[in-house]
């Protein structure tokens, strides 16, 4: 599928796995959350432009590369994105953290913005948006169009599952933005949830019901 990546790595399959079974625990699953988000980090910094630079190793001097210029952004859509943003720091230090708050209006369905606040040069941050479940897509086109509105011109989505109904309504939307998942699950049932998914991230993560 078009600009979709799906992160097939054993170490990511397996944890995903835990992370969809029911008898994992909030701790576990926590822990898990931000593991498979780490490992996926990996795959999402794949093409970041290297540099030549010149260090000195005990031994002698040494021509070496990093990572040049690209400033990365994380923006976590909450709250159940909140779950996966310490793998990518862990992985990525330098990156700054945006949050985007979102609720779904009880009558229309659709999500509604309450918060929203990011880095100051946006524009200038590859962005990668944290949201562990593509479910209508939705919410993940409307992050999208806040960010676009503040000046983003970088953008890729990382959950660990996403539904095809997702995926076609962000693509619609956003053709631009590559999605980067462990899973594509089968559909949505009735009421928005993937199946078979791992039931309610938010919940899950934090204990709730
Ligand atoms: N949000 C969730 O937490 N789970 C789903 O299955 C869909 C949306």
């Amino acid at each position: 599928m078009r600009n979709v990546y799906v992160i097939d790595h054993p170490l990511v399959q397996h944890k995903l796995a835990l992370i969809r079974d029911e008898r994992t625990g909030a701790k576990e699953f926590r822990e898990l959350v931000e593991e498979v988000a780490m490992l996926m980090a990996y795959e999402v910094t794949r093409y970041l432009p290297l540099e030549e630079v010149e260090i000195k190793t005990p031994i002698g001097p040494c021509k070496a590369k990093m990572i040049s210029g690209k400033k990365l952004g994380v923006v976590p859509i909450l709250r159940a994105g909140l779950g996966m943003v310490n793998g990518l720091l862990k992985l990525i230090p330098a990156a700054k953290v945006g949050h985007i708050g979102l609720y779904r209006d009880p009558e229309t369905l659709q999500p509604v913005e309450y918060y929203c606040k990011l880095p100051a040069d946006v524009g200038e941050r590859e962005l990668i948006i944290l949201d562990p479940m593509l479910a209508t897509g939705g919410s993940a086109v409307m992050a999208v169009d806040l960010l676009k509105e503040k000046g983003a011109n970088s953008i890729k989505l990382m959950c660990l599952i996403a539904a095809p109904e997702g995926i076609e309504a962000l693509h619609k939307k956003h053709p631009d933005v590559d999605i980067y998942t462990a899973a594509i699950d089968e559909r949505l049932n009735d009421h928005g949830y993937i199946v078979p998914g791992l039931g309610d991230a938010g919940d899950r993560l934090f204990g709730t019901k």
